[in-house]
């Protein structure tokens, strides 16, 4: 074993770790998954930190992407630098990725919980888990935290492609472990035992389902995307690690297709725009970046989106979502009947719509 000392501006830690493992395997582990949108492959450089100790020589990947300057100064590439011995690890400010609206206005609507005592409803982005915590009454806890499956890669093709590569397990606890570091804290929050959890709801996107659960995804991977498994179905909090009673039912939302998944028929129910008969458009907002990298074939000033499910980092420096620019999204009625008219909630939080999806859907 070595010891790994990690200082970050809220102070340092010392951990006994494995030698011979990247520093990217080892800092998820202690609470600290380093940005790494190219799911470790060396080419995007977003995962360096700066380290000092007995560590392996830098990679071709690392001398390719670091100046001679930063390389004499430690900075390396944590998905290429090993632990040999001890290690001295500095980390920047934590992400601001969890830094996620949770709230939002609702629907009113008849309550019919299927839980007795506590209910959770959580939602897997891509890149980030959000998750609210309810009694029979109200609303108790909101959290939320990056996606800790980031660490595969930042978007969903990447993460595929792991899965289908044999890493099928690997992704599934990963994420498992986040929506179970995700209940504790909702419970931390409110003060309540996660024991007294007994009913769920996860929704996210077809694929992040299928990760979570360990179903085969490779139907997604290629044309046509057909998808075998649609969930709609229950699962037990055993069967999916969590830290609830065993044989708690967690409920899955159904999805449309290879990729409009739970999330968005949850939306849709929240939104009440089902029960409407006017025409009605349901938006979904998604994390933008400036890719500010200027390389050749990247607009610096060209908005991406974070997650491209079919074509996947098209920019090897992809970088995490900024916050957001659109904070406070708002919505405003037509003035003429001949403009489509939107309509719905100011914001159809995911909980809006987790409240509204139980079994009966
Ligand atoms: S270079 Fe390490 S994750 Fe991309």
């Amino acid at each position: 074993m070595a010891q790994l000392i990690i200082q970050t501006p809220a102070g340092d830690s010392v951990y006994s770790v494995r030698e011979g493992a990247l520093l990217s395997s080892l800092l998820p582990e202690l609470g600290h998954p380093p940005d790494m949108p190219c799911g470790g492959q060396g080419r995007c450089g977003k995962c360096r930190v700066w380290a000092q100790g007995v560590l392996s020589q830098p990679s071709p990947s690392e001398v390719k992407g670091l100046t001679p300057r930063e390389l004499a100064e430690g900075i390396r590439f944590a998905c290429c630098a090993r632990v040999l011995g001890d290690v001295c690890v500095r980390l920047p400010a934590g992400s601001t990725l969890s830094q996620i609206c949770v709230q939002g206005a609702e629907q009113a609507f008849a309550v019919d919980p299927m839980f007795s005592q506590l209910g959770a409803a959580v939602d897997i982005g891509t890149t980030t888990l959000a998750a609210q915590l309810y009694d029979r009454q109200q609303l108790l806890a909101s959290a939320s935290a990056p996606n800790p499956q980031g660490v595969f890669g930042a978007d969903v093709i990447s993460r595929v492609g792991r899965s289908v590569g044999g890493e099928r397990q690997a992704l599934a606890q990963c994420i498992r472990r986040g929506v179970s570091t995700l209940l504790e804290e909702l419970c931390r929050k409110a003060e309540k035992d996660v024991s007294h959890i007994d009913g769920m709801v996860i929704t996210g996107n077809t694929a992040m389902l299928h990760l979570l659960t360990a179903t085969d995804i490779s139907p997604l991977a290629a044309a046509p995307f057909a998808v075998k498994e649609r969930f709609g179905r229950t699962f037990s909090a055993g069967k999916l690690d969590l830290p609830c009673p065993a044989d708690i039912p967690v409920y899955l939302p159904r999805c449309m297709s290879a990729f409009v998944g739970g999330d968005i028929t949850t939306a849709l129910m929240a939104s009440g725009i089902c029960r409407g008969t006017d025409t009605a458009l349901l938006a979904d907002f998604v994390p933008t970046v400036k890719s500010p990298c200027g390389i050749r074939g990247c607009s610096p000033a060209a908005p991406r989106r974070q997650a491209l499910p079919l074509k996947g980092p098209t920019c090897p420096r992809a970088c995490r979502a900024l916050p957001a620019p659109l904070t406070t999204p708002g919505w405003k009625r037509a003035a003429s009947p001949s403009t489509p008219s939107v309509t719905g909630p100011p914001w159809a939080s995911a909980a809006a719509a987790w409240r509204t999806c139980w079994p009966a859907f």
